[in-house]
């Protein structure tokens, strides 16, 4: 590979165009980003069930006071998080956990840092009636909103006569999610013989095997998308919803995809940065103490695993009565 490289002209090495090596030896279960997430039978994608799953995402009407949307937790220019230690909510309220991204949300085995949701349909469900997000009383009191808003129409363009529901909302807009995926990573690009590693980032790739980070953050997802213990903080993770023993303080692994982006970390946002991230990990879950340059390596090979973020055009909301739409509560 290095001789290929050393034969190029220099000005196609510049241009970052020309690495053309075999696909390298990856860590077992290692690969690039599968081109699309599972697809539930009963929510197939439609061009304008996407685009009605936009128009809600970025809907501020979807909230009891009108001014916040998903986008206002899951930033879709900013890597699809709000970078809060914990989100802010209804009536300026902060909830009891960070939020995790959006982006490739349409992979992980389950919904939320405990799980809680089975998918994201059944998750979208979640904040328009939660009391500290958006605050909604009823799934009744969403749906008559979106229908004085006029979003009768494009429902039953998508689902047929009938089709403003609580239901084919979620559907809508966990169609649009599935869109929200980040491939060509520098990794990628490098599992597909297209791209080099920088040398930290080797290093930091073949130190996570070695100490057994790999054991969870496994697979093309680096989550094996399992449940594990992590012994950190009050939250009680799990337990709280299945109510056993063996539950506590069990999360989903996180993917490290894009997670030089998504600062601050954890389930409960207490850690400002990546390199204190990986310290706290090798510690609390492999009792291992890393030296300031394995941490270094780590992050340099957890900043490859940056996508490209999708391209969202910003949809057109539907406003009827030509004015912006006025709340009190
Ligand atoms: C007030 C901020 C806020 C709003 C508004 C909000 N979310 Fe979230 N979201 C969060 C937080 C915080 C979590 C994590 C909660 C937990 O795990 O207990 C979360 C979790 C999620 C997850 C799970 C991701 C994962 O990795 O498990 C998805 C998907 C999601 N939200 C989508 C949405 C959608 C769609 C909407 C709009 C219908 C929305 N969110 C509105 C803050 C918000
Ligand atoms: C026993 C399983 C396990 C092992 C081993 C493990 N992790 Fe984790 N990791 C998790 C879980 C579970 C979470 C979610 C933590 C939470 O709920 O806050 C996580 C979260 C993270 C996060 C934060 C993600 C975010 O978005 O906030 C990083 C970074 C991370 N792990 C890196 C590592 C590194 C580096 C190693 C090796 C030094 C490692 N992990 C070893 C299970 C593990």
């Amino acid at each position: 590979m290095k001789r290929a490289l050393v034969m190029m002209p220099a000005a196609l090495i510049w241009a970052g165009v020309a690495f053309a090596g075999a696909p390298p030896k990856l860590p077992a279960g290692f690969g690039p980003l599968p081109e699309q997430p599972p697809i539930p039978k009963d929510n197939p994608m439609t061009k304008e069930k996407i685009e009605l799953g936009k128009m809600l995402f970025f809907e501020p009407a979807l909230s009891k006071s009108g001014h916040i949307s998903c986008n206002s937790c899951h930033n879709l220019a900013s890597w699809g998080v709000d970078h809060q230690k914990t989100s802010i909510g209804h009536r300026w309220q902060r909830g009891p956990r960070n939020a995790p991204t959006v982006f490739n949300a349409a992979f992980w085995s389950r919904q939320f840092w405990d799980g809680r949701a089975k998918d994201l349909e059944e998750q979208s469900k979640g904040p328009p009636v939660n009391p500290k997000e958006m605050a909604f009383a009823s799934p009744k009191e969403v749906i008559k909103r979106l229908r004085a808003l006029g979003y009768e129409p494009y429902f039953e363009r998508v689902f047929g006569k009938g089709g403003l529901t609580y239901d084919n909302m979620a559907k809508a807009i966990a169609a649009f999610e599935r869109t929200l995926l980040t491939p060509n990573s520098l990794f990628d690009r490098f599992a597909r013989g297209e791209a080099d590693l920088p040398p930290a980032a080797k290093r930091g790739m073949k130190k996570v095997v070695e100490i057994g980070c790999t054991n969870c953050h496994n697979g093309p997802l680096f989550t094996n998308n399992e449940f594990m213990p992590f012994y950190y903080g009050d939250d009680p993770g799990r337990k709280a919803i299945t109510g056993k023993e063996e539950d506590d303080h069990v999360f989903r692994v996180a993917s490290w995809r894009n997670v030089a982006m998504t600062a601050p970390y954890f389930h409960d946002g207490s850690v400002k940065t990546l390199e204190e991230a990986v310290r706290i990990m090798a510690r609390v879950q492999l009792g291992v103490e890393l030296s300031d340059r394995d941490v270094a390596d780590i992050v340099a090979f957890l900043k490859t695993l940056t996508g490209e973020p999708p391209k969202v055009e910003v949809p057109r909301l539907p406003r009827p009565a030509g004015v912006a739409p006025d709340y009190r509560d």
